[in-house]
């Protein structure tokens, strides 16, 4: 701990890649966990691909729904609002890029690349923009836009899909040109996101990986600390 404090407090542009393990201790589930993660006990081929949807709107709507409740009974932890404060007290030296879609890291105060998305808006199923929301959505599971009657579908990325362009170069960039990046409770398994630590590590930059348990990222690590992401961001980020 004491290593890593000093490069974080060393490093000119820190880059941070968060995963579900970020949000763990605010009781969101994760999804490769083997007990308790989403991908545990539910097929992602299934929920998570546009081909899902079409087959079950119903059931896959649904199944989002239920996330999206269980989203507004939970607070960001320690661990969002270490990061969040890191960033007010040094503007431009730490970007956050988040694999998660809970908006917890931006509950927290901080501004972040969403390379997966958000759970908790909606976008057009055919073409794929926000939806306008000009006009309430005709009830229904899916609902319908109103104004050009399109399916809402939640705005995340399902598998078998682009990463939004603008987000995911912005976090190239920061993985490029960063000299220490953190991996926070990420498996370290879903690409191109896990690339990036990749492009870190073979730019030079330190990378320190932040998790109980090991990952597919292990091997890339300078330093490993192996904890919880609420109890240890707060003592590694304060000065
Ligand atoms: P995973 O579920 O694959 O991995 C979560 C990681 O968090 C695991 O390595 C755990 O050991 C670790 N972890 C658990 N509790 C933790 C804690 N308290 N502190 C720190 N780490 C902890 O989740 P992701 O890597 O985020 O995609 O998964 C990547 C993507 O796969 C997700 O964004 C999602 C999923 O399919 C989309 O939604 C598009």
């Amino acid at each position: 701990m004491d290593v890593v404090r000093q490069w974080i407090r060393e490093a000119r542009a820190i880059a941070v890649l968060t995963g579900a393990g970020v949000s763990a201790e605010s009781g969101v589930p994760t999804f490769r966990d083997a007990l308790t993660g989403l991908w545990a006990r539910f097929d992602p081929r299934e929920l998570a691909t546009e081909d899902a949807f079409r087959a079950h709107p119903q059931r896959v709507w649904d199944w989002y729904a239920e996330r999206r409740q269980a989203l507004a009974g939970v607070e960001p932890n320690a661990g969002h609002r270490a990061l969040a404060a890191f960033q007010a007290r040094y503007p431009g030296r730490m970007t956050l890029i988040t694999q998660n879609v809970d908006g917890l890291h931006q509950r927290a105060g901080s501004t972040v690349l969403a390379l997966h998305g958000d759970l908790c808006t909606d976008c057009w199923l055919d073409d794929p923009k926000p939806c306008c929301n000009r006009r309430p959505p005709q009830p229904g599971r899916p609902p319908r836009c109103a104004t050009c009657g399109n399916w809402r579908r939640p705005a995340v990325v399902w598998f078998g899909e682009a990463l939004p362009e603008a987000e995911l170069m912005a976090a190239e960039a920061a993985a490029e040109s960063c000299d220490l990046m953190l991996v926070v409770g990420t498996s370290g398994e879903v690409y191109p996101a896990a690339g990036l630590v990749h492009q870190a590590h073979l730019a030079g930059s330190r990378v320190v990986i932040v998790n109980p348990e090991p990952s597919a990222l292990d091997g890339l690590a300078d330093a490993q600390v192996r904890e919880r992401a609420a109890q240890c961001l707060p003592l590694l980020l304060e000065d």
